[in-house]
């Protein structure tokens, strides 16, 4: 079996809530791994703790609890000055490109920036390898003089994508790379993600709370509720098999109404509850149309579903409860 670049196991993070004493239980006990070239797709509602596990893998938030290895190395708790020789080998890419960039400098200069920090380049070869960046990112040489003022937001999300690639890191966290774009710019983003994934080794962490889009770019996707993996599976068995009943709620709202179909569409009824205080047992129980009595007291482990990659966290898997019929859907 491959040696995995990125391991999280029973990662934590809670967050002190105001000065109520209290906390906000962002991540509850999320493990997960990513292989040398693969890209795993995170996806959850507003909240369910996406952008934390992001920041917690980039060493950006600090753990509460649980392990992170990344290249075989433990970085839980590496000191700060040790976490910038990391960013050479994992680098990101934030929702907001226009945030991102420094304003004063050039887009040359921008992509240069992280070749500068951590490779041993000369300034000859910097440049020709930022020349060649920009190409692989089908930025016109031109935009390298100019400032960040001048490009649009897709051509921006280009430049921090090629300053991401700058250092043939082995990860790329991408934190919903295409949500703050135009519609029609989007898909050429996710184009260029999908090519660069082809063409580079890098493992990448593609985070969206839209299933269609992490669907387009992932080889395995995991579906976050409340700060906790509920589902993880191939992007096709998740699509062909949604086992986890929240998994299939986001998956009927892709489906056109039909009461024919395998999967009914039925929409999630309740608001998500809050983090600060998580509902027991089962925390999808108050919204989960199958749910039964041992559902509020009793937390599910992750169940095998068939394909030795895809498993969901539900009760009534055994049984096969777990599946919503078209009279349960709200
Ligand atoms: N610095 C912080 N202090 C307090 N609470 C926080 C902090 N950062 C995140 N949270 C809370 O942690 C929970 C998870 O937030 P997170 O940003 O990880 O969710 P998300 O899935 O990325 O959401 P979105 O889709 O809106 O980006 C939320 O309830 C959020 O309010
Ligand atoms: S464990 Fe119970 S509440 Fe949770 S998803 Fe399964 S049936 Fe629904
Ligand atoms: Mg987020």
């Amino acid at each position: 079996m491959t040696v995995p670049v990125l391991t999280v196991e029973k990662l934590v993070k809670r967050f002190p809530a105001g000065r109520s004493g209290l906390f906000v239980n962002a991540v509850n006990s999320v493990d997960l791994s990513i292989a040398p070239g693969e890209t795993l797709g995170m996806v959850g509602e507003s909240g369910s703790g996406k952008s934390t596990i992001g920041r917690a893998i980039l060493r950006l938030t600090e753990p509460t609890e649980g392990k992170i290895t990344f290249d075989g190395r433990d970085i839980t708790r590496i000191p700060d000055r040790e976490i910038r020789p990391l960013r050479r080998d994992m680098q990101m890419v934030f929702q907001d490109p226009w945030s991102a960039l420094n304003p004063r400098m050039r887009i040359g200069d921008l992509i240069a920036e992280t070749m500068k920090l951590h490779l041993d380049l000369s300034k000859t070869e910097r440049e020709n390898r930022t020349v060649r960046l920009a190409e692989r990112v089908h930025l016109r040489p031109e935009y390298l003089r100019r400032y960040s003022s001048d490009l649009s937001g897709g051509q921006l999300q280009r430049v921090c994508i090629a300053r991401a690639i700058a250092t043939n890191p082995k990860l790329i966290v991408l934190d919903e790379p295409t949500s703050s774009l135009d519609l029609s710019v989007r898909a050429e983003i996710l184009d260029l993600l999908a090519e660069i994934r082809e063409q580079s080794r890098a493992a990448m962490l593609f985070i969206s709370h839209d299933l269609g889009t992490v669907r387009l770019i992932s080889d395995r996707i995991v579906v976050l509720y409340l700060g906790a993996v509920v589902e993880t599976a191939p992007g096709e068995a998740l699509f062909a098999d949604p086992a986890h009943p929240y998994s299939q709620s986001l998956l009927s709202a892709h489906l056109p109404a039909d009461p024919e179909a395998k999967l009914s569409r039925h929409l999630l009824v309740g608001e998500i509850p809050s983090p600060i205080n998580l509902p027991s047992g089962c925390t999808f129980h108050t919204r989960c149309p199958v749910a039964i009595g041992a559902c509020r007291n009793e937390v599910p482990g992750a169940e095998r579903i068939g394909d030795a990659e895809h498993y969901a966290n539900c009760l009534r898997i055994a049984e096969g409860g777990n599946r919503i019929k078209p009279t349960e859907a709200a």
